[in-house]
Order: C-alpha cells, then sequence, then structure tokens
C-alpha cells in the first residue's frame, strides 16, 4: 500500500489523475473502474483538461462502475450514469458501447450475473478508482460486508443514506437500495487507487491504512491487495 498525502482537495485531483492517465498511456485499450460520489468530481474534470489536451485518449477506452442506485434511471439527475455522462463521458471521446454501469432499473438479479460476466470477459479491471464511505464503504460495501462478495444487491447504511442525502432534496428520496461491485471483485482490479478528502474521512484512513483488516471497516481489505495508491489530503490524513 502506498500513501500519499497532499496539502488540498486539488492537489489529490491531479495526482489521481495523472494515475488514471498514466495508465491510459500505458495501454490505450485499458478497463477503468469508476467511481461516482464527490470526491472524485476534481479528478474527472483534470482528465477532461488532459483530454482537451491531447495528452490522453478514450476512444478504446472500456469502463465499468463500482455501482448504481436501484431504481433511477439513466435519466435521472440522480443517478450514478447521468453522474458519469456529465462529469466525464459526454467531455470526452469514449464509445457510449464501452460504458458500462450497472442498470438499477433491470431484474436485480439477473443484473447482478450480467455485470460480473462482463467485468470477467473483459480481461478484468486494469485500474480501478475508489472513494471511501465514513464508515469505511468501497463501491457500496457497507460494514460487515462478506470479503467474498462480488456484485450484488446491497441496503444502505443509514450513515451513508444520510451523507448522499447532500445530492438530493431531500434524505426521503435517497435509494435504500444499491447495486454494487463487490469486495471480491474490486480485488480482482490489477491496480487501485482509493482518493479521500476531508477530516469526516479520517477515521475511515487511518482504519484502512492501519487498523486491523475487518470486514467492520470494508477498505481495510486493501492491505491486501498488491497495488493500491491511498491519495490523501491532510485533513483526511489527519490521524495517520
Ligand atoms: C461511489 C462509491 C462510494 C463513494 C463513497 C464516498 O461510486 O462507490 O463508495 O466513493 O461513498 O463518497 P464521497 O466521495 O461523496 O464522499
Amino acid at each position: 500500500m502506498k500513501v500519499i498525502v497532499l496539502d488540498n482537495y486539488q492537489q489529490i485531483s491531479i495526482k489521481a489523475a495523472q494515475i488514471v492517465a498514466s495508465q491510459i498511456i500505458l495501454k490505450e485499450d485499458s478497463i477503468l473502474g469508476l467511481a461516482t460520489g464527490g470526491t472524485p468530481v476534481g479528478m474527472y474534470s483534470e482528465l477532461v483538461k488532459m483530454y482537451k489536451l491531447g495528452i490522453i485518449d478514450f476512444k478504446k477506452i472500456k469502463t465499468f462502475n463500482l455501482d448504481e442506485y436501484v431504481g433511477l434511471s439513466k435519466e435521472n439527475q440522480q443517478s450514478y450514469y447521468y453522474y458519469m455522462m456529465d462529469n466525464l463521458f459526454k467531455h470526452v471521446n469514449i464509445n457510449i458501447e464501452n460504458i458500462d454501469i450497472p442498470n438499477g432499473m433491470a431484474d436485480i438479479k439477473e443484473e447482478c450475473v450480467r455485470y460480473e460476466n462482463e467485468i470477467k470477459q473483459s480481461g478484468g479491471i486494469d485500474l480501478q478508482v475508489l472513494g471511501i464511505g465514513h464508515n469505511g464503504h468501497i463501491g457500496f460495501n457497507e460494514p460487515d460486508i462478506k470479503f467474498e462478495s462480488v456484485t450484488h444487491l446491497v441496503k444502505l447504511d443509514e450513515d451513508t443514506i444520510k451523507a448522499n442525502s447532500r445530492f438530493f432534496d431531500s434524505v426521503d428520496e435517497v435509494p435504500k437500495q444499491a447495486l454494487s461491485m463487490g469486495i471480491k471483485t474490486i480485488m480482482h482490479s490489477k491496480k487501485i487507487v482509493l482518493i479521500a478528502s476531508g477530516k469526516e474521512k479520517a477515521k475511515a484512513i487511518y482504519g484502512t491504512v492501519k487498523g486491523n483488516i475487518t470486514p467492520n471497516l470494508p477498505a481495510s481489505i486493501l492491505q491486501l491487495h498488491n497495488d493500491v495508491y491511498i491519495i490523501a489530503d491532510k485533513e483526511a490524513a489527519s490521524l495517520l
């Protein structure tokens, strides 16, 4: 685990974008695993800048996203599909057929099997970007998850619903369920970069880097992966 502590949000966004860009440059048909939420917004904006400068090309890139809310369509502005279009895909030359995000409107069982198979058939994720929840979740793998889980239906924790209500008009509008890659799916990625910003992530980052490996703090399993970057700003790294 390589831990990189930088001064502020902008610096972690640039660093994470550089790692993604380097993956794209080294392998033009890379399979990227992508995350949503507040944290990666700056990283996506840096990637768009690099694309516009001609530094990176998304023509042959394929992407999978970590998760999607159950019951939200692609057109819903709170869906993660919409978020990805808005923050990255519509600004770069990615082939829309190369984007895969769990479909929160599909038959749940079939969709989980389809998604996991698609990831396997693609040859596996070269680089997975992760954020981290206050409770140490990665993807929507909430505390007490089974480490051997693959793509599955998740009941979101109260803590996560509250944290994500900032993107909705009210807490009641936050879906209670999501589809998420499992811990095993994430751990199969060849390389992982986790980004964290702000003091409300400090406990989770401490547990991820220095705590016991435990399902109570799902991100702690990353200690067992052999190619992980943790990129945190000073506040998120303040307990290390
Ligand atoms: C998003 C995801 C989540 C978020 C986490 C942090 O696709 O899987 O694990 O990364 O909830 O969210 P923010 O960045 O909004 O604090």
